[in-house]
């Protein structure tokens, strides 16, 4: 085993662009105003790490500033500063463990034992094959499907020692396991099945009956919010925060509860200079 920290980096003399990653970077650099294209490091050091096996040598954050046109130690601080950038070789599967709180309290040390004992290596280290390398990370915002781990761009959730290792097992095979909730949980739901919001509400009796009760039209309610989401622009988180509840007592009748939700939805439209 050698450990990644220790191995003596050995830097490639360039890099460049293959000409598909050229293409994108330009496609990239394009969207953002002209005397901006700084704006565009990140996705550009990115392409840059996964042309080179997952790592970023420092040839090839020259070669993104040069690209850009930026002094290269403001290209080295973004690289340094953000996690997802390897300055170091890395194994082909990269598995990072999350060991923050919520995971840990999950037995994400289990995953961790699991790891060092399929593959005898310690975190931070790399086996000798090159195959894997396994490091703790933190937070990666998947904690209520805890413990999880990320293992290239995939999550994989809800996992214990053994599914640890079997998950291991498959990738050593060459396949590419199913990623997501690993107990078949649907996206963050409770591991018991779904304890609310299990359907609409009925109008209670004492509430006004301006017009017959209608079935709410989930599709039209999410579609209506889907264009408002397209069309509005600045206002998306206003229209979006309206699903919710639009869907929980919509149809056209002027309830009590409907009136306040339409205004602010309108003006959510006329703030972005939309209309209806
Ligand atoms: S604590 Fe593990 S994903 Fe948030």
């Amino acid at each position: 085993m050698s450990s990644a920290a220790a191995i003596a980096v050995e830097q490639p003399e360039s890099f460049a662009f293959s000409p598909e990653n050229r293409a994108r970077a330009e496609r990239i650099v394009a969207k953002y105003p002209p005397g901006r294209q700084a704006s565009a490091v990140l996705p550009l050091l990115d392409l840059a790490q996964r042309q080179s096996d997952n790592w970023l040598p420092r040839a090839a954050m020259d070669h993104v500033a040069e690209f850009l046109s930026m002094p290269r130690i403001r290209v080295y601080e973004v690289a340094t500063f953000y996690t997802m950038f390897n300055k170091t070789p890395v194994g082909k599967h990269f598995v990072q463990i999350c060991t923050t709180t919520p995971c840990w309290l999950r037995g994400s040390a289990d995953l961790v034992h699991a790891c060092e004992r399929k593959l005898g290596i310690s975190m931070g280290e790399t086996t000798p094959d090159n195959q894997f390398t396994v490091i703790e990370a933190e937070c990666l915002g998947a904690c209520v499907n805890a413990p999880m781990v990320q293992i290239g761009d995939h999550y994989y959730e809800d996992l214990d020692g053994p599914g640890m290792e079997a998950l291991l097992d498959a990738l050593a095979r060459g396949e590419v396991p199913a990623p997501g909730s690993q107990i078949g949980r649907s996206t963050s739901c409770s591991v018991k099945g779904p304890t609310t919001l299990l359907h609409v509400p009925k109008r209670q009796a004492s509430e006004p009956e301006a017009a017959p009760a209608a079935e709410p039209d989930l599709a039209t309610a999410a579609a209506d919010d889907a264009a408002a989401t397209v069309d509005a622009g600045a206002g998306v988180e206003t229209a979006g925060a309206d699903i919710g509840t639009e869907t929980a007592d919509s149809g056209e009748s002027g309830s009590p509860k409907t009136k306040p939700r339409s205004r602010a939805r309108a003006k959510s439209k006329t703030d972005a200079g939309t209309a209806d």
